[in-house]
């Protein structure tokens, strides 16, 4: 009876604690004001960075997307890096760039391939002196027409320093249906701890940043592998707000194999949740604010409770081997939950992805990654 009642407590902090997190955030911040000062014209010079490496495919469409923005196009640079891509993706960009001369180009290649990280602090230094705000995004990642200048708007107030946004799945495809589970809960932690001060998770299909901070920060730390919830995070420690908002929605396909991708971006989720607040502190920025008690949360739910689950069912089994019928009522119940109700199964998938990604983040850090 003992074990069984620590299978349970274990369960029940396992479930309880993110959910009790989302009601709270849900129900008192979701819909609470920014206490930002937006300002609609506010309209900065923008570096517009594209990291590729073999997007043959989509490069075209990419800068259609950027080309089309209703932002003012004196004000916009495109810098694009590639990394020795061998489909052909330079020529593209080449291409592209003389069929728009009224948009200012810049196209950086790099002779090896070392990584996105590595590719965006090039090209860092290589945006124009007088940009104000750097933008991050991947080739596959699509703004609607005044998703651009509804980002910015946040900037003119001095105490944002990242900001990202939604994003949705654009097709039909594998894994499109677990996608849109996860991003419901996800959108609404998101933007309710954004709403509080800044939120620790920020999403690498598109991020801003304010450029001073980045130069503050010398360039792009390299010790997670991503470009998005690491630097916006330290900046969320030096006191600035790093948020996600709700006014713009990104559109990004699902493409490549599904599960490799989200145990990749665990393994930096991770690692981020690992060093990150460390890293703000040795770099002397550190500044004790409510995102501090955030940064608690997701990496108690990012480091720990998946293994919280991972022991209480390991211990159900083993008492439902021992024949213990609550054990075998409760496993039976998991089951039938994960058959029939997709957020439960969407939920039990990632917890899976992260005690995977920990491990294999023993021996791999997925710095370069294939597709
Ligand atoms: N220059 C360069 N060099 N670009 C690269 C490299 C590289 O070695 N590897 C990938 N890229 C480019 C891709 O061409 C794409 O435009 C972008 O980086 C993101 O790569 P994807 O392959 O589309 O992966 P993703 O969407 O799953 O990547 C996301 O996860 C990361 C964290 O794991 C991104 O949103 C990242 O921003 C995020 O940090
Ligand atoms: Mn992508």
């Amino acid at each position: 009876m003992l074990l069984e009642l620590v299978a349970v407590a274990l369960a029940t902090i396992h479930f309880g604690v993110p959910l009790v997190y989302y009601w709270y955030l849900k129900a008192r911040w979701l819909n609470k004001p920014w206490n930002i000062e937006v300002d609609p014209n506010y309209k900065p010079e923008v570096s517009i960075i594209i990291p590729t490496y073999n997007e043959a495919e989509l490069i075209e469409k990419k800068l259609d997307n950027i080309y089309e923005q209703d932002y003012p196009r004196d004000r916009v640079e495109i810098v694009v890096v590639d990394s020795a891509s061998t489909d052909g993706t330079p020529e593209k960009v080449r291409d592209w760039s003389r069929r728009h001369p009224d948009l200012r180009l810049v196209l950086l290649e790099e002779p090896i391939r070392r990584g996105m990280v590595p590719a965006l602090n090039y090209a860092l230094k290589n945006v124009s002196s007088g940009t104000g705000i750097v933008v991050f995004t991947d080739v596959d990642a699509f703004l609607p027409r005044d998703g651009l200048r509804q980002i910015v708007k946040y900037f003119a107030d001095e105490k944002v320093g990242a900001v990202t946004t939604c994003i949705y799945p654009l097709e039909k495809s594998d894994g499109r249906d677990l996608e849109e589970t996860y991003r419901d809960y996800y959108n609404v932690v998101r933007i309710g701890e954004s709403k509080i001060h800044s939120t620790p998770i920020h999403n690498g299909a598109l991020i801003a940043f304010r450029k001073k901070l980045l130069e503050a920060l010398g360039g792009l730390p390299t010790y997670t592998g991503n470009d998005d919830s690491t630097p916006a995070s330290l900046m969320a420690f030096m006191g600035y707000r790093a948020i996600q908002i709700d006014d713009v929605v990104v559109c990004e396909p699902v493409r490549g194999n599904y599960m490799k991708r989200k145990i990749r971006r665990a393994q930096h989720l991770i690692l981020h949740f690992i060093y990150t607040k460390r890293y703000a502190k040795n770099l002397g920025v550190y500044q004790r604010t409510d995102f501090d008690k955030i940064w608690r949360i997701e990496a108690f739910l990012h480091l720990a409770n998946p293994w919280l689950l991972l022991a209480s069912t390991a211990l159900l089994l083993a008492l439902s081997i021992m024949k213990s019928l609550i054990a075998i009522a409760l496993l039976s119940l998991g089951i039938a939950m994960l058959l029939l109700y997709k957020p439960f199964r969407t939920w039990i998938l990632n917890q899976l992805y992260l005690a995977i990604a920990s491990i294999r983040n023993l021996w791999t850090k997925e710095i370069i990654w294939s597709k």
